[in-house]
């Protein structure tokens, strides 16, 4: 197979401007679900309509988000899952993809013995063992209303009457277009073409697949002929996986971190094998010591602290996290108050690359390195956010990691594989597709699971329920919710302002503060003054998905990101 390099190019996301007030949030009185795939939010509505909970509208809107977004996420992938009952229950859902058993520290190196990046980014050896499926039917066990069929069918009815392809899709699929194998291009392309808008997307073999998963459950992935059309895939493009892999799958359900913030607010998260939850409150607990909200959104000052804080916090990432299960991870001290503390007393006017690395008083593993001439091509992962009137919440990301993942589509399936074996640092200080690196803890190992930036969150005020959140996007996962709960809690905007407003990003290595093209040219000019090695943003900076409770008013709002081809979708049982 024609080796895949579209992760190395550049997707042309126009960014988009500062848009805070040209949208109100979206409300619903009796459920509200919030998606990055826009008609995967319309299942989820419609599954909140025929009476289902928020559970089972997200497990809707999460098997219909594959179908309209295959690129973006599926059942050849994995995810995180959180939920927050009415009744206080909450609980992690950990549905992440993990090694086959067969990986070596080898498999990502070419003959020669050279690390090979493109092995794990594209083709068989890039596949991990997916969850997702496994995870969605979990949750809907456990706290769902209607039954596994009703939640899948809106899906289902999606496969086979089409899709409409917007503008959203159409550029993802143009960029990659020309990469894709045969399998994956007769189903996704019109006559080997990327498709014009308002093509309709049919997919009768993801059809017939959902059929059998409605029928048979998650059994349906790990045994009999789609267990045995992935195997066959993966094994014949180069890869490891076997059934039994895909039979051992293990779904782990994990107790959610918590954090608090500025004492009213309890921010639940995502543990580790993500390091989405840890890195949040760490950075939220750093930023509790001054006062964003008197130096003013998007400012200079805020900006520099913020990114400095994001900095320490992708230091942390790349050092101590990975899959828990495999490696003892320092949660409890990176979350903690005198840790952030300490950090906190570290933050200096000069941005830290400017200073030694002795003086920042960090591990010397902690070198700089110059920036990588490489652009991550961030679009293969989903978020959802629902709620019902109850008060029950779920948060979902999940993901496939780039688009199209590997590229596979296993057989006859309409799966698309994942590519999440390059979530592993698979070369100590190799840069991975979002240039992130990670050693140790990170290695690639047997039944391991690829350390993840995934931040489903759950936000509490005075112990209720406030916020939903989260968004796609790899590393900027976690500084796109980072900034969408500041922009509420700081800054006292509404949950589409929040969603809207310009971001920024910095993840340690490459030493790039990433800046979206709405701030002003001031605010660069002073940053680049300041020491911060500024780039511009192409792809615009997550797309985070934003439910906010107004628990006096009894209203429930929405805020989907602009940046992608998001919505809102509010339920109100008069309308
Ligand atoms: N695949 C992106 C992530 O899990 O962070």
């Amino acid at each position: 197979m024609r080796v895949l390099i579209w992760i190395f190019a550049v997707l042309v996301i126009p960014n988009l401007a500062f848009t805070a007030g040209a949208a109100a949030p979206v409300e619903g009185r009796d459920g509200m679900v919030v998606s990055s795939v826009g008609p995967a939010a319309e299942a989820g509505h419609e599954i909140l309509k025929q009476g289902g909970n928020a559970i089972d509208a997200a497990v809707a809107t999460a098997f219909a988000a594959g179908v309209a977004h295959p690129f973006s996420s599926g059942i050849g992938g994995g995810g995180f899952i959180l939920v927050r009952l009415a009744n206080g229950e909450t609980l992690a859902i950990d549905a992440r993809e993990l090694a086959p058993a067969a990986v070596t520290s080898t498999t990502f190196q070419d003959p020669n013995g050279r690390h090979d990046p493109r092995a794990s980014r594209a083709g068989g050896r890039a596949v991990a063992v997916p969850g997702l499926v496994q995870g969605l039917e979990s949750l809907h066990r456990r706290y769902g209303q209607l039954d596994w069929e009703d939640v899948l069918a809106p899906a289902i009815r999606m496969c086979e009457e089409g899709v409409e392809v917007g503008p959203f899709h159409q550029r993802l699929v143009g960029f990659v277009a020309k990469y894709l194998p045969p399998e994956t291009a007769a189903i996704q392309l019109k006559d080997g073409k990327p498709p014009p808008l308002g093509w309709r997307l049919v997919q009768k073999d993801l059809a017939r697949t959902y059929r059998t998963i409605a029928l048979h459950g998650s059994r349906a992935m790990t045994q009999g002929p789609i267990a045995h059309a992935i195997v066959e895939t993966v094994r014949e493009s180069g890869g490891v996986m076997t059934l039994a892999d895909l039979r051992g799958y293990e779904l782990k359900e994990r107790k959610a971190l918590v954090g608090t913030y500025r004492d009213r607010y309890q921010v639940i998260s995502m543990p580790p094998p993500s390091s989405g939850g840890v890195h949040l409150i760490e950075i939220l607990n750093v930023l509790e010591a001054f006062d964003l909200k008197q130096m003013g959104v998007g400012s200079v000052d805020s900006i520099h602290l913020i990114a400095e804080a994001m900095k320490l916090a992708f230091a942390d990432r790349a050092v101590f996290l990975g899959d828990p299960d495999f490696t003892a991870v320092p949660v409890e001290r990176l979350t903690s108050k005198s840790y952030a503390a300490k950090l906190a007393r570290r933050l200096k006017p000069v941005p830290f690359y400017r200073k030694p690395p002795w003086r920042w008083g960090r591990r010397r593993i902690l070198h700089v390195d110059p920036p990588v001439p490489q652009v991550a091509n961030d679009s293969g992962t989903t978020h959802l956010s629902a709620m019902d009137a109850e008060g029950n919440s779920v948060a979902i990301t999940q993901t496939i990691n780039t688009p199209f993942g590997s590229g596979l589509t296993a057989k006859g399936t309409g799966i698309v594989l994942n590519n999440e074996m390059d979530d592993f640092a698979t070369a100590p200080d190799a840069p991975n597709a979002f240039n992130l690196v990670g050693y140790g803890a990170n290695r690639v190992e047997p039944r391991k699971r690829p350390l993840s930036s995934m931040t489903p969150t759950i936000v509490l005020r005075d112990g209720k329920p406030w916020l939903v959140v989260g968004s796609p996007m790899g590393p900027k996962i976690i500084t796109a919710v980072l900034q969408a709960i500041i922009n509420m809690i700081d800054h006292g905007m509404n949950a589409q302002d929040a969603v809207a407003a310009p971001r920024f990003h910095h993840q340690w290595k490459p030493d790039a503060l990433e800046l979206e093209a709405a701030f002003p040219q001031t605010i660069r000019d002073a940053l680049i003054k300041m020491g911060h090695p500024v780039k511009e943003s192409r792809f615009g900076i997550g797309a985070a998905q934003v439910i906010e409770v107004d628990l006096e008013r009894g209203v429930i709002y929405g805020g989907a990101d602009p940046r992608r081809a998001s919505r809102a979708v509010g339920y109100s049982i008069q309308d």
